[in-house]
């Protein structure tokens, strides 16, 4: 990594398409990174824009009856309206029409062709309009692109550039610098691409084919082919051949983040163009996996696009920004489904995020009238969980650099784990009730604290939450981005700070249908009907037998918050959860298995029988139930409304 800067960009996208969450997710991606690296306090610059020449936006504007560069007004909002809402903090957006790039891209067009590095030829071959590229006679499989698009021969008189005489040093400098085509499989995808040999590129069009691109400066009877053109937007964005100071204030690039069915055109073309240009080479060209829907790439081509608006519509930009970053092993496919991101949602985001924060702030609210408490004496406990915090900034920033960010942001929803498992031992409610103001005072602030890191540490992901957390937490508005130095430094919420504003982070999605509304509705009117009889002659509904309030009581019910699930071996439907009654730890068996899964129960709230007689149930103690209701196959426990501490009684 070049230590001065951080230069990220994202492809060009198509100016014609409508973005979906491929686009969004590579955006996302590049907006992450410039954010850790702010983080990180070094100078960055996030450059992400449009593709707007070529033949789709030309046909598209001669269907609509207007200019093509009409088209690409008409369009280019849908990028950056996205890009808007989703909160992406991008330094410039580069459109190839403006001036300021097709400028430059004449400028290397006509300096190559005075080099003799471009030279006019015959131009034979298979030309597929969907990627807008030429393909090879080999390169056709079933007379089709590799990518499985219709293609057409076309025989014409062209420029070319001489890529071929770049083969053997791209081949040696790909074998030198390891870092260049991440990850290693991709590199050894176009190394194995390089064993072939490499023809020259035809770089024009001709305009009776195709009049939308950037004219050739010697000739005008030609454009530019459309991926010379838009390559060149990493350079002329920056200043090149304009403004010196500051192309080399960010050349070279950091990372160009692409998607892998773009790597021969990033791994191939772009090198030997720079090579030529003489350039020096970006850092990584890391190509990362497709998102799939049902085993398919999303695509406007497919069919099949998951709208980002709509997902960030129905659960908000953070969580959809959240479940990408979380859920994709960068380089590798992932596959999108709803139910899997309404899962992680609801167990990292609600359950423990969102659940750990409302109790450290609900707690000083009531018990400290919204200031932050003054720490005493930190106890072995404490430290134990600042340290697991500061474990998690190391984590965070070493799996950045490596790019694997989500084992980092992982591994800190595991500190936020441990954190509930701190709160639940420490049960500073016993200690409110107990009149312990000093340790009551300790355990939120260390808990509070352990919030500011942990917020901090996900803020590039999050940054809207993660800004409200840290508001609530009582930081000022300079203090709400965080610094890498910051979240190293044990104390810096210090006490006396008020809190801010305390709504909700993440309230659970429900995923609970409609109930049969008709059903319950006759229910409800029958009730009313029957109120006059039952009320006058209380009378048991067959097969019901009625029990006296005081065989009810002698049922003890308390309130349970379950620390610590597990599946029981070779019991399909058993789990073994350990709960706090706030005085007392106990083990039970719960059978939930089918309904809930480990990671969904820690940190809920529910209720327990807790003077049923010990059983062994398959090998295991057993001491209380959980209540829980059901209806059909559906079971849901049975919880308390608002926030009450465990071991409160029910009755
Ligand atoms: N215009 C070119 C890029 C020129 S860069 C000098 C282009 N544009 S694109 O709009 O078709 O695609 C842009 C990016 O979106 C590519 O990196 C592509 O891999 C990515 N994605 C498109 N669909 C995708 C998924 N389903 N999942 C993840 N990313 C994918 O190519």
């Amino acid at each position: 990594m070049n230590e001065d800067h951080f230069y990220v960009t994202t492809p060009i996208y198509y100016v014609n398409d409508v973005p979906h969450i491929g686009h969004a997710y590579t955006t996302m991606l590049a907006d992450v990174l410039a954010r850790y690296y702010r983080l990180l306090d070094k100078p960055t610059f996030f450059l992400t824009g449009t593709d707007e020449h070529g033949q789709k936006v030309h046909d598209a504007a001669v269907k609509a009856g207007i200019t093509a560069q009409e088209q690409a007004d008409r369009t280019v909002i849908r990028f950056s309206d996205t890009w808007k809402k989703m909160g992406i903090a991008y330094d410039d957006f580069i459109r190839t029409t403006d001036k300021r790039h097709t400028d430059v891209v004449r400028e290397i067009l006509q300096k190559l062709y005075d080099e003799g590095e471009i030279y006019r030829g015959e131009y034979e071959g298979w030309y597929c309009v969907s990627e807008e590229r030429f393909y090879t006679e080999k390169e056709l499989i079933d007379g089709k692109s590799p990518e499985g698009k219709p293609v057409e021969k076309i025989v014409e008189a062209n420029y070319f550039f001489k890529m071929s005489k770049y083969q053997d040093w791209l081949i040696n400098y790909i074998n030198d610098n390891p870092e260049f085509i991440q990850p290693d499989f991709r590199r050894n995808e176009t190394l194995g691409f390089l064993k072939k040999e490499l023809g020259d590129l035809c770089i024009s069009r001709p305009k009776t084919r195709l009049p939308w691109g950037v004219e050739l400066p010697w000739d005008n009877n030609y454009v530019c082919y459309v991926w010379f053109d838009a390559l060149v937007n990493y350079i002329s964005s920056i200043g090149y051949l304009r403004d010196d100071e500051k192309f080399n204030q960010w050349w070279p690039a950091s990372y160009h983040l692409i998607g892998k069915d773009i790597l021969t055109t990033h791994t191939v073309y772009w090198p030997t163009m720079m090579k030529a240009m003489g350039l020096e080479m970006p850092k990584t060209i890391f190509a990362h996996g497709w998102w799939l829907v049902g085993g398919e790439k999303m695509s406007k081509s497919v069919g099949n696009v998951t709208d980002p608006m709509q997902v960030m519509d129905l659960y908000g930009v953070d969580s959809l920004r959240y479940y990408l970053m979380a859920e994709m092993s960068l380089g590798q496919d992932a596959t999108f489904t709803q139910e899997n991101f309404i899962k992680r949602y609801n167990s990292d985001l609600a359950n423990d995020l969102g659940n750990l924060g409302s109790r450290v702030l609900k707690m000083i609210q009531k018990n400290f009238a919204g200031v932050v408490p003054e720490p005493g004496e930190f106890t072995e406990d404490d430290l134990k969980l600042r340290d697991h915090a500061f474990e998690a900034v190391d984590v965070m920033e070493e799996r950045l650099h490596g790019m694997r960010l989500d084992i980092g942001i992982n591994r800190v929803i595991e500190t936020v784990r441990e954190a509930n498992r701190y709160f639940d031992k420490m049960a500073p409610w016993t200690l409110a009730k107990k009149k312990e103001a000093e340790r009551l005072g300790t355990v939120l602030y260390v808990t509070a604290e352990c919030l500011r890191i942990v917020s901090g540490l996900l803020y590039p992901v999050v940054p809207a939450k993660m800004g409200q957390l840290r508001r609530s937490l009582g930081l000022s508005e300079s203090e709400v981005e965080p610094h890498l130095a910051g979240l190293k430094e044990w104390g810096r919420l210090n006490s006396g700070r008020n809190l801010g504003d305390l709504s909700a982070l993440f309230p659970r999605i429900d995923t609970k249908k409609p109930k049969t509304a008709d059903k319950a509705d006759k229910a409800a009117k029958a009730t009313e009907a029957d109120k006059d009889k039952s009320e006058a002659k209380p009378e048991a509904p067959e097969g019901i037998a009625l029990i006296d309030i005081d065989t009810f009581f002698k049922t003890q019910l308390r309130v349970a918050r379950i620390l610590s699930a597990k599946a029981v071996p070779k019991a399909k439907r058993l789990l073994r959860v350990e709960i706090t009654l706030g005085d007392e730890e106990r083990q039970l068996v719960a059978g939930i298995a089918e309904h809930y899964t480990p990671e969904e129960l820690v940190g809920k709230t529910v209720i327990c029988v807790a003077n049923l007689k010990p059983a062994t149930i398959r090998g295991v103690e057993s001491k209380g139930m959980l209540l829980a209701a059901s209806a059909g196959k559906t079971v849901k426990l049975v919880t308390v409304e608002g926030d009450l501490p465990p071991g409160a009684s029910v009755g």
